[in-house]
């Protein structure tokens, strides 16, 4: 049995529906049983602040595929819950973190990996490069005023589309022993600006998309004004600061190599998502 965590986000709904249509025994935990995957899989509720739920959710798994938000102390409880109910291996979905990354969620990421490997459990990482998906929050302000704000001038992402993470999360869970101990570095097939993104943008909406420039300090205060949650607003802005210094030109080839499909381009992702936009 596996079990899918997040199964109502962005990777593990994808994750669960492709285990579903594989037809391999798979569990999906979400908080809201309203917010269940459409997937051909058992769906248990369960809470990551509530350990009971998780151990519950955990009888007969062999294997979790563990993605959440990576509030530390929530991850470190599905690790705990997993140790103790003798699942055999963990497939963790993470980015690219460090001990000393100035990004507090990679510093939580980091402490995670850290338990996780103190546990002695099996373990396989998956470490994605930014998801395509977060354009989707650009949308609102593509859609209002014909171009977003962006503090990441020219810096270049391997962006990745998280239907791609989960696909490969599914496959190591297929056959996990083969992928004990070792972290993959996830991408997309190319290197990508925000500049490439507004112009793919203009070619699918047939009209100029804007890529409006700005600072990750100034970002950040738009950020707030706009509703984002502050401690979100500081981790973006440091996060496309990085990015602008070059911390996400990294491409690999493991998406290719694992499930043996080649990753979806931006072009592709906007297509699929082009509702959003208009
Ligand atoms: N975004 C990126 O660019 C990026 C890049 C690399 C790696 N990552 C990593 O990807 C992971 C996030 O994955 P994602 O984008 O798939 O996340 P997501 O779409 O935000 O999904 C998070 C999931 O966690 C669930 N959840 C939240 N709090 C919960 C709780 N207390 N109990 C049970 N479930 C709870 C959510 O349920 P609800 O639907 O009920 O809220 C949702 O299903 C993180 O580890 C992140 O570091 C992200």
């Amino acid at each position: 049995m596996i079990l899918v965590t997040g199964a109502s986000g962005k990777v593990g709904s994808e994750a669960a529906r492709l285990l579903g249509a594989q037809h391999r025994s798979t569990r999906a935990l979400v908080r809201d049983a309203s917010r269940a995957p459409r997937a051909d899989v058992e769906v248990v509720t369960g809470d990551f602040d509530h350990p009971d739920t998780l151990d519950a959710a955990m009888r007969g798994v062999e294997t979790v595929i563990l993605v959440s938000p990576a509030v530390p102390a929530q991850e470190i409880a599905v690790i705990d819950s997993a140790v103790r109910q003798g699942v055999r291996h963990i497939i963790k979905i993470t980015s690219k973190a460090s001990a000393d990354s100035p990004v507090e969620r990679r510093r939580g990421q980091a402490r995670i990996e850290e338990h996780l490997r103190t546990t002695g459990l099996p373990c396989t990482l998956l470490r994605a490069n930014a998801y395509m998906q977060n354009l989707l929050a650009l949308a609102p302000t593509v859609k209002q005023s014909g171009g977003f704000l962006m503090s990441a001038g020219d810096g270049q992402v391997g962006m990745i589309d998280a239907r791609d993470v989960a696909a490969t999360a599914a496959r190591v869970a297929a056959s996990p022993e083969a992928h004990a101990g070792r972290t993959y570095w996830l991408t997309g097939p190319d290197l990508i600006t925000y500049d490439d993104i507004a112009e793919e943008l203009s070619d699918a909406l047939g009209r100029t998309v804007e890529h409006r420039r700005t600072t990750p300090a100034e970002h950040r205060v738009a950020m707030i004004r706009a509703g984002v949650p502050e401690a979100v607003a500081t981790s973006n802005s440091q996060a496309f600061g990085l990015i602008a210094d070059g911390d996400a030109a990294w491409l690999s080839d493991e998406v290719t190599s694992i499930t043996g499909t080649a990753p979806r381009p931006l072009r592709t992702f906007i297509a699929d998502h082009i509702a959003a936009f208009t």
